[in-house]
């Protein structure tokens, strides 16, 4: 195991350590703003700090992966209180209108009930999956991503993210035998290989069906830089979230979505590994780089490694990432010799709407932390 990914996994564990008594009973928001993380704003009805939006779940997917490696009960404690209140937040129907019920749960509840059997996160667990099966739209055979399922803005819509939403379904067959949740993900990941990724690799972020014919519709973006361009974190999720499904699915076709969303990502980096925020701008545009997609990129290619069937292919990927993970060290407040309650820093949040841009955010910081894990210690068993 390499020295330099133990020591700085014992540095991004140590921050998250801190940030337990630093943020208390307080959610941060989604990006830092100067190096710190202001607690999550007032929005709706919920106020500040509540549990609402799509990355909580990441503060306590830090914890239990601190609590693995180093064993420390004060991990366990935090994140525990967290999958109570993610019970809560499940159970009381609140702000459930999103797909990222998958990111949510699978780290808040599945992960607390696969590590201490907690029977109470298995249900929260499964009451998220029946209500991200509520957005399963017939006869498209897609999850629509955001807003009311009414809404006609966002009807029939799904993104390359929703992928990372899958195992939560796959899980929850596995766990109650009904095939329902396993059947949604095979129809949804086949219609994302066929139509969101282009014929020269790139992908779009978004792409649209008639939710009535279920015909598709158009590709788009959301936070690219153009609707023919290529967000860097979409393709990053691309090739993680393949990946996860392909091992789920056992479909072919995701295992070549998925080394063709690898082999485009990785042929347009700057020369440092750490990509920009979207895959058209290189060495020498003025444009902030998104670390975060470099850290999923870099699961996400250790998994597409372990899938893999070719043997070439499967250590090339699995250089890669460990390649990934070195450069993203210089991204971090050590690297960069700043304090940061962030993990990681630089990332981009969406840069259209000017938010959280060449920040540090919750995702950015989970998914570094989980990239160092699944390095130095080969037998972790993954969450997804
Ligand atoms: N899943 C939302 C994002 O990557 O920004």
């Amino acid at each position: 195991m390499s020295n330099v990914l133990k020591q700085a996994f014992d540095e991004a564990a140590e921050i998250t350590r801190r940030n337990i008594p630093a943020f208390a009973a307080a959610y941060p928001d989604d990006c830092t703003r100067g190096e710190r993380y202001p607690s999550r704003p007032v929005f709706e009805e919920f106020p500040v700090g509540a549990n609402q939006g799509w990355t909580t779940s990441f503060v306590p997917g830090m914890q239990w992966l601190a609590y693995e490696q180093t064993g420390d009960e004060v991990f366990k404690t935090a994140a525990l209180a967290h999958a109570e209140d993610f019970a809560r937040r499940v159970h009381n129907r609140e702000d459930l209108h999103t797909h990222d019920l998958g990111f949510l749960y699978t780290l808040a509840s599945v992960v607390p009930w696969r590590l201490l059997g907690e029977e109470s996160a298995r249900a929260a667990a499964l009451a998220a999956a029946d209500a991200l099966m509520e957005r399963f739209l017939e006869p498209a055979g897609v999850i629509q991503a955001w807003g009311a399922l009414a809404d006609p803005s966002q009807r029939g819509r799904s993104i390359i993210d929703s992928l990372m939403n899958m195992p939560l379904l796959s899980w929850a067959t596995e766990q109650t035998g009904n095939p329902k949740y396993a059947e949604a993900v095979r129809r949804h990941t086949a219609q994302l290989a066929k139509h969101i990724i282009r014929a020269d690799d790139t992908t779009f972020h978004t792409f649209y069906w008639d939710a009535e014919t279920g015909e598709p519709l158009r590709g788009g973006t959301a936070q690219g830089a153009a609707d023919d361009s290529c967000w860097a974190r979409g393709q990053a999720w691309g090739i993680y979230g393949f990946a996860l499904n392909y091992d789920a699915v056992g479909d072919e076709e995701l295992l070549v979505v998925a080394r063709r969303c690898a082999d485009y990502f990785l042929n347009h980096l700057p020369k440092d590994g750490v990509p920009f925020w979207d895959l058209i701008f290189t060495d020498g545009d003025d444009e902030p780089r998104d670390a975060s997609a470099g850290a999923i990129a870099a699961c996400g290619l250790q998994q597409l490694a372990r899938v893999e069937t070719d043997p070439a292919r499967a250590a090339r990927y699995e250089a890669a990432g460990v390649k990934m993970i070195h450069g993203l060290i210089a991204y971090t407040p050590t690297g960069k010799g700043v304090a940061s309650d962030a993990l990681l820093l630089h990332s981009v949040y969406s840069k259209p709407e000017g938010k959280g841009v060449d920040e540090g955010c919750l995702w950015g910081d989970y998914f570094y932390l989980e990239a160092l894990m699944r390095h130095i210690n080969p037998d972790w068993r993954r969450y997804w």
